[in-house]
């Protein structure tokens, strides 16, 4: 009888996922952590004081489907804009790998991520990063109007916890969702809430597993809108 399990495709990929990070060997004036993506270092500033300033392994998960999935994600020239960005990691890699990203947050989490963003994409990229408010539900048709802000894809890490803007949040999705948008959504679940608001999502959108990745308690998303044209042409464009 073997005494050791075998290790799951599922455990393989986390802990393929988990080691994109490093830590400096030498402690300097400024503390990072570093994650490789894309063939690019990148230095990470998280604040503590501030929930969303710290880097959630979802994001890790996220970048890693990017850059492991061009193919079939091709961000070159794409339109992209991420949802509680917090230190940034999605965008930069994003960036790196030539998308137009909006990156966007809470108003006080802005200065950390423009700081990140700036620092790992100056001279690396394509197209210059945006980086600008979006508070879930607040003035989002003013700030990203329909007619003009259509994007290619909604990109999100760990947005669905304990925190009292789900359903706002949820609007926001469906406000920046258009016909051919695809979000790609990295999930950790914590809570049972947190599994209703799948279900819930699942009622506006088509919704594709692409990872389940137990040992990290995350899977990863794809959604496109449930709408008339869109099931009439089977899923979103790729
Ligand atoms: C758990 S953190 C995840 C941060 C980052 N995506 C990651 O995976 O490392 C949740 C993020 O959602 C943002 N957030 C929370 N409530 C928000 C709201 N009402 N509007 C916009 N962003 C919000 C937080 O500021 C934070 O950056």
């Amino acid at each position: 009888m073997e005494t050791q399990q075998s290790k799951t495709k599922g455990e393989e990929l986390a802990e393929a996922i988990m080691a994109r990070c490093f830590h400096p060997s030498l402690i300097g004036p400024e503390a990072w952590e570093g994650y490789v993506f894309s063939d690019m270092e990148i230095r990470i500033k998280e604040s503590t004081d501030l929930y969303g300033a710290v880097l959630w392994p979802s994001a890790m998960v996220l970048c890693h489907f990017l850059e492991t999935n061009r193919d079939q994600h091709n961000l070159t020239d794409k339109n992209v804009i991420e949802l509680g960005a917090g230190t940034g990691l999605v965008s930069i890699v994003s960036s790196l790998l030539g998308a137009k990203v909006t990156s966007t947050d809470l108003p006080d989490l802005l200065g950390n991520l423009q700081y990140n963003v700036t620092r790992n994409t100056k001279g690396r990229c394509k197209y210059i990063p945006l980086v600008t408010e979006l508070t879930w539900g607040q003035g989002v048709e003013q700030r990203f109007p329909r007619a003009t802000h259509r994007f290619d894809y909604i990109l999100a890490a760990d947005v669905v916890y304990a925190h009292p803007y789900l359903e706002e949040l949820m609007d926001t999705f469906d406000h920046l969702c258009q016909e051919n948008t695809q979000i790609l959504w990295a999930m950790r679940f914590r809570l049972d809430r947190e599994n209703s608001f799948v279900e819930r999502f699942r009622r506006r959108f088509h919704l594709e597993e692409l990872y389940d990745l137990p040992s990290l308690s995350i899977k990863l998303y794809r959604a496109w809108r449930r709408d008339k044209m869109t099931e009439d042409r089977g899923g979103a464009a790729a």
